[in-house]
Parts: C-alpha cells; sequence; structure tokens
C-alpha cells in the first residue's frame, strides 16, 4: 500500500493518540474500525477469529481512546456503540428485553483498583471505603440467556450483537444440566438466567479424537466447538457434544431474588442452575486481588477454559445506579490473565479452507503445556507470514521464515487460537526445507489464487481457493448465496434449506436441487420433519419454476469473487447469452488474447474483477458443475440494450404501486430500453412514473418540472402494449 496523508504511517499508529492531529486520527479511527469490524465478524458469525483476545483488546483500546482524544470521532455508527456484530441470520431472531452486554477488561492490579476508584467518585464514597464485589473465574463459552416463565425454560437465545441473538433453544433443551424447570417456591414469574455455555476441555479432546479417527475437521479449541455447536442446525448434532452451562446473571426478570449479585447467584443454584464453584464474595480489594491469585494458580487444573476473573459490585442498587457506558457495565470489569508463552517444535503446517474460500495455515506442534493448557495447535495466519513478511510487506522476525522441523515460540491468551511468535533460530535443523504453500485447494483440488492489488502490485495476503462451486469447504456457503433472493430464489428452499439439504447429503452443488424430484423416490423429503405430501409438491413446482432464469441473476448465483448484482448485469449485457460469455471467458484465461481485452473493456469492469472471473472459469471442475447444471436449466438471453429506444439516455423514477409490473421488471425494462433508473427525484430526473399512492415523489416532480406518466402512459411512450 502506497502511504499519502489519508493513510495512516506506521508512525501514526504508534504515536499516542494526544500527539495526533485531527486528519491522522481520522484516518487511523476508519483504519481500526474496518480492521475490528472485520474480526468481530469472524469471532461472531463465523466462530473462526483469527486473533488472539489481546490482540484485539489492543485494537480496541487504541480506538476508544482516539474517540476520547476526538469526540467527533464518537459517532452514531462507532463500534463502541455496538456489542459484537450483527448475528447470522440462520436461527429465528430474539430482541433481548434487557440487552446482552460486554465486559471492559483490566490487565493489571492498577486497573482493577482504578475501577473500584471509578465506582467511589460515581458513587460519592471515601476513597478509603472498602466496597463488595463478587468474583469469579471468566469462562471461555459463548454467552447465552434462558428465558423462564413461571419456572419453565421458554427460550433460549445467544448474544449475537447484544440487542438482538438468535434463537437456540431446540439446542440448549439437549444440554443436560440446563434444567426444564427450575425448583422451588420462590421463583418469580419471569426471569431470565445469563451465563455461559462451555466444553470440557475431556470432552473437547473426546471429539477431536473421534473426528480424527472418522476423517472429519479438527476443532481447535473448546469455545470455538461450543460455539459451532450450539448454533448447529439440527439439535441432534448439538445433543450428540456435550455443552455446559454457568449461570451467573439476569437479564430479564419480574422480581429478583436478593439485594446482591451474591444473593441472586444463591438463588440461581438452589432453583437448579450451575453455578462456578469459584463464585466468591469479597469484602476488600486484597481479598478479590488473592482470589484472583488463587484462581490463576488453579486454572491449569481446571476442566474448562477460563481468559480471567470477572468482578461485580455485589449490591444490585448500586448497579443501578452505576449503569452502563456504551456497551460496558460501569460495576463490572474482566480482570485478564496475561498471554502465556512456550516454546515447542513444529511437526507439520497444516492448511485448512474456510468457508469463504480462505487457505488458512496452522502449526501442528509437538504437544506443550501453555498456562496449563495442551496446545498442539497454533495460527501461522497467512503465507506471508510463514515467509516473514508483515502486514504492510515488511520483514518480521528479521525476516526468518517457519519451517517444519523448526523450534518455535508460541503464544496462548487464554481463549482464541495459540499462535507462533517467533523461531529459534539456532536450533534449525539442517534438513529443514522452505516450507511450499501449496497452490491448490486442499479441500477440492481446484486452483489457489492470490489476488493483486493492480494500483499497489501487492499481493492479498490470503490465497484463496477457486472452486467455489464444488468446493466440500466452501459449499454450503454457496448454496446459500445461489438460493438467495436476488440469485435463484426458489420458493421453500431459502438459505435454511440449502443447509438443511446439504448436511443431509442431498444437495451438495447447485445442479442437485434441479435433480431433486427424480431422486425423490429415493429420498422420501416428505417423510422429513416439516414435510408432508403438499409441501414436497409445492417445492418441485417452485423448483421448476426456475428452470427458467435470467441471465443476470445466473451470473450473480454462481458466487464469482467480485461479481455482485450490478457486475453480473454489466456482463450480461455485453455478453448476451451464457453460451457466449462461458466461451470468451475460458480464452480470456491467456491475458494476452483479445477475449481478456474485451472482458476488460466492459464498462465497469476492472483487472481485479476481470481476472477474478477469469480464474473461476478456468477452473474445470466449476466449469462441469455449470455444464451439469444447465443441462437441467435454460438461461434467458439478455435483450441488448436499445439505443434507439425513446427512454433512451433519460432518467426514470418509478414511485407508488405498480400494478402491470413489479418494480424489479420496470427497472429491468427501462434499463434495457437505455433509461437509467434512480431512486429520488431531481432536476436530473426525465420522466416519473407514478402507480396509485405515489407521494413524496409526485411532489418532488412538481417541484423540480418533472414531466409525471402513469403505468398506461409509460408503455405507450415505450411502445409496448399491457
Ligand atoms: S458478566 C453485564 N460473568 O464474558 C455483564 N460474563 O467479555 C455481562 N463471561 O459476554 C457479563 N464468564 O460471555 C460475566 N462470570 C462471567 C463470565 C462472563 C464469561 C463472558 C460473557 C460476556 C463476556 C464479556
Amino acid at each position: 500500500m502506497t502511504q499519502n496523508n489519508n493513510m495512516p504511517s506506521e508512525k501514526a499508529a504508534n504515536t499516542p493518540a494526544d500527539k495526533l492531529t485531527a486528519k491522522q486520527a481520522k484516518a487511523e479511527h476508519a483504519r481500526l474500525e474496518a480492521e475490528i469490524s472485520a474480526h468481530d465478524k469472524r469471532y461472531y458469525q463465523q466462530d473462526a477469529p483469527t486473533v488472539t483476545d489481546a490482540e484485539y483488546d489492543v485494537l480496541r483500546r487504541r480506538y476508544e481512546a482516539l474517540e476520547k482524544q476526538f469526540p467527533e470521532l464518537h459517532s452514531l455508527t462507532s463500534l463502541t456503540r455496538k456489542v459484537g456484530a450483527t448475528p447470522s441470520g440462520r436461527f429465528k431472531k430474539v430482541r433481548h428485553a434487557v440487552p446482552m452486554l460486554s465486559l471492559g477488561n483490566a490487565f493489571s492490579e492498577e486497573d482493577v483498583s482504578d475501577f473500584a476508584d471509578r465506582i467511589r467518585r460515581f458513587l460519592n464514597l471515601k476513597e478509603s471505603a472498602e466496597i463488595a464485589f463478587t468474583a469469579e473465574p471468566k469462562i471461555d463459552g459463548l454467552s447465552c440467556t434462558l428465558r423462564y416463565e413461571k419456572g419453565k425454560l421458554v427460550q433460549a437465545a445467544t448474544r449475537g450483537d447484544g440487542a438482538e441473538g438468535e434463537d437456540v433453544t431446540a439446542n440448549v433443551r439437549t444440554i443436560k444440566e440446563v434444567p426444564e424447570t427450575l425448583k422451588g417456591k420462590d421463583v418469580p414469574d419471569i426471569f431470565e438466567v445469563r451465563g455461559e455455555v462451555y466444553m470440557r476441555r475431556a470432552d473437547f479432546l473426546a471429539l477431536n479424537e473421534r473426528q480424527k479417527k472418522e476423517g472429519g475437521q479438527l476443532y481447535v479449541n473448546p469455545r470455538n466447538t461450543a460455539a459451532g455447536t450450539l448454533r448447529q442446525l439440527d439439535a441432534k448434532i448439538t445433543a450428540s457434544r456435550p455443552l455446559r452451562f454457568f449461570g451467573y446473571g439476569w437479564g430479564e426478570a419480574s422480581e429478583l431474588p436478593g439485594e446482591t449479585q451474591f444473593e441472586v447467584v444463591a438463588a440461581l443454584k438452589r432453583w437448579g442452575i450451575p453455578t462456578n464453584p469459584l463464585f466468591k464474595r469479597c469484602e476488600s480489594m486484597g481479598e478479590m486481588l488473592k482470589h484472583y491469585r488463587g484462581i490463576e494458580e488453579k486454572r491449569a487444573k481446571l476442566d474448562y477454559d477460563i481468559d480471567g476473573v470477572v468482578y461485580k459490585l455485589d449490591r444490585i442498587d448500586w448497579q443501578e445506579r452505576l449503569g452502563f457506558v456504551s456497551r460496558t457495565p460501569r460495576w463490572a470489569i474482566a480482570h485478564k490473565f496475561p498471554a502465556e508463552q512456550a516454546t515447542t517444535i513444529v511437526k507439520d503446517i497444516m492448511i485448512t479452507v474456510g468457508r469463504t474460500g480462505a487457505l488458512t495455515p496452522t502449526a501442528v506442534l509437538d504437544p506443550v503445556t501453555v498456562g496449563g493448557v495442551v496446545v498442539s495447535m497454533a495460527t501461522l495466519h497467512n503465507e506471508d507470514y510463514i515467509k516473514g513478511i508483515g502486514g504492510d510487506g515488511a520483514p518480521i522476525r528479521n525476516g526468518v521464515d517457519i519451517r517444519i522441523g523448526d523450534t518455535v515460540k508460541i503464544e496462548r491468551a487464554g481463549d482464541v487460537i495459540p499462535k507462533v511468535l517467533d523461531v529459534v533460530f539456532a536450533k534449525r535443523p539442517n534438513s529443514a526445507k522452505p516450507f511450499k504453500f501449496p497452490a491448490v485447494c486442499p479441500a477440492c483440488g481446484s486452483h489457489a489464487v492470490r489476488e493483486t492489488d493492480p494500483d499497489t502490485g501487492k499481493q492479498d495476503a490470503v490465497r484463496r481457493c477457486t472452486g467455489g462451486l464444488i468446493c466440500p469447504a466452501q459449499a454450503v456457503e454457496r448454496l446459500r448465496h445461489f438460493v438467495s433472493r436476488n440469485a435463484f430464489d426458489i420458493e421453500g428452499f431459502g438459505e435454511k434449506q440449502a443447509e438443511f439439504f446439504f448436511e443431509k447429503g442431498w444437495v451438495m452443488q447447485p445442479v442437485d436441487i434441479f435433480t431433486l424430484e427424480k431422486r425423490n423416490k429415493k429420498l422420501k423429503i416428505e417423510e422429513e420433519e416439516g414435510y408432508g405430501e403438499t409441501s414436497v409438491r409445492n417445492l418441485f413446482a417452485a423448483i421448476n419454476e426456475r428452470r427458467r432464469i435470467a441471465f443476470n441473476r445466473f451470473i450473480f448465483a454462481l458466487g464469482i469473487r467480485h461479481i455482485g448484482e450490478t457486475n453480473a448485469i454489466r456482463l450480461a449485457r455485453h455478453y448476451l447469452t451464457a453460451e457466449v460469455m462461458i466461451e470468451s471467458v475460458k480464452a480470456a484465461a491467456d491475458r494476452e488474447s483479445d477475449d481478456y481485452q474485451e472482458l476488460l473493456n466492459i464498462g465497469g469492469i476492472g483487472e481485479v474483477v476481470a481476472d477474478a472471473v477469469v480464474e473461476f472459469f478456468k477452473e474445470k471442475k466449476n466449469r462441469q458443475a455449470i455444464d451439469a447444471l444447465l443441462g437441467e436449466i435454460t438461461v434467458e438471453p439478455m435483450e441488448a440494450v436499445k439505443s434507439n429506444s425513446p427512454v433512451s439516455g433519460k432518467t426514470v423514477v418509478f414511485t407508488g404501486a405498480l400494478e402491470k409490473m413489479t418494480r424489479d421488471e420496470a427497472k429491468a425494462m427501462a434499463e434495457r430500453l437505455g433509461a437509467k433508473v434512480a431512486g429520488s427525484v431531481s432536476k436530473k430526473t426525465d420522466y416519473v412514473v407514478a402507480g396509485p399512492g405515489a407521494g413524496s415523489k409526485l411532489a418532488d416532480a412538481k417541484k423540480h418540472g418533472v414531466g409525471v406518466l402513469s403505468e398506461d402512459e409509460w408503455f405507450r411512450l415505450i411502445g409496448e402494449k399491457r
């Protein structure tokens, strides 16, 4: 990346926030926002974090420091106002009656005493006043809220973005430790138990053993496994993996069974909710820190992962007075354990393929104990990291690469995947060879490429599999895309069904959707839960209806990198038929060819997009998948844009309830005739086509003196009969 004034230089990133200019701060804030958002997405939606908590915290603290120094950066969309990322959309959404928040972090004893001082100041207590806190381990799982009504479990939900989570009731009901009914006479009418779902280490190891035997994918750590297990669409899978639960708080409650944190947690225990045995009430700072050290010592022997100690102000009335700052309560804090390091040997380097096709290297290690946990894998981030090249292209570890056989220093910061920090070069065996990163996808054998930014000539750090349509690692994601609203949009076969049919092994690639009916004698979909004879018949009818598909939708559905709806339309308009496009794009694999030049000459298609298209069609396996699909469906040729139509070059706005065409159809028709369709009326608008109920846009048309047409007048204008 080249540096200019808008780009935060390395120097700016290391400068204290109060020494930055407003411009530098703004640029760095934007960069951090993008980076943190990407990490949030990987953590919350994909259960695949790529940084340790410690690294994440550094980014987050810097982001917050910038906002403190430059309050104008604390906008309404700032990440400091959100918790986590938006939920992933596979389950029914649940809006939390009381938001599920996050915790601020303390990294030292000083941070903890600052936290207590802030509380004293807020409550106007004497500096010397001792205040009681509860202290308990911070469980490395995922938070979950369990709603009990009249003592019965009625709903369970994940945190999601804090305001809205996912309904995982069916899955939570499979957790043996979570009671269906709360016992005791003092159970309130409504009570939401909040706590952590987690997996024991022993259960995690046993599960991985099983996966190894069955040749399945190995899980990285108990936390990710717990998260993946809780969010299984098939509750039977959840039931087959032992999840556990610790309750530590509450959400909506018609009544509280006590006046202190300690009393409420004691009530949870009485009612039958598992609570942590190391939960303790501490009367002073000294006692809190002593308990922290005690827990740290026990950490290695615990059968579950923890990454710190949570302190909560004991008095609930004080908690209420203190309230929250954006995403975290003022009355609670997580005192994190420091990251732990160890030295071991790299036995192998394993490449896994993510759901979006990214190839990620992981070091398989000689098992070593780090902070009481046996670590046998560590992330190597990407190809460049192995080579000793950092994200900015500069050498890291003095340019020393990582090889199989190397002795390396690893770090484990509590929860996420441990990482390889450094190489002990002196211990490198003579036989160690530089690692050759594979150029083919280990999951499907398709070729894997790194994109190059044409402006900077810099390669993307991530190498990606190009076998989008057939790669088993990406299949679910691609199928979900294939059936999405702006792609094939099959009624009764949405993203959820795509996953369901995939998990069943019935639909592994797009063509399989169209052969379901033929195969149903054997599959017997009607016998599945939620299906009957009629719904299966309807499903097949809906599938058959999509055997004819618009060319642009077809291109979009393929899920080619960088090909969204707009680029799909550009390609469709240019090539007009699928056959012509496929032949030409195949020939474009030769970058010297006219076909490649033709692709590049399409308005709006740059080098990165052109290369993505070429790479996709270069992969034989994708072509085979498309050929199979074309055997089942017909792609309608695109009508050429008419340059001699009466609306060619005009700007049109459609408004009101159109009666003779859908909004999408109207747009497509106008564009086919060479018109531009806009969303709002301005003086540049040539026509407003208004159906019944048109509102403010009509007024705008009057204001700007723009001609208004009825639907009939529109058809007359373009010379079409309806
Ligand atoms: S209390 C308003 N207690 O840590 C306070 N959280 O970093 C809400 N966690 O989202 C949280 N153990 O998933 C609390 N003993 C504990 C916890 C705990 C683990 C998790 C929880 C929370 C996250 C915040």
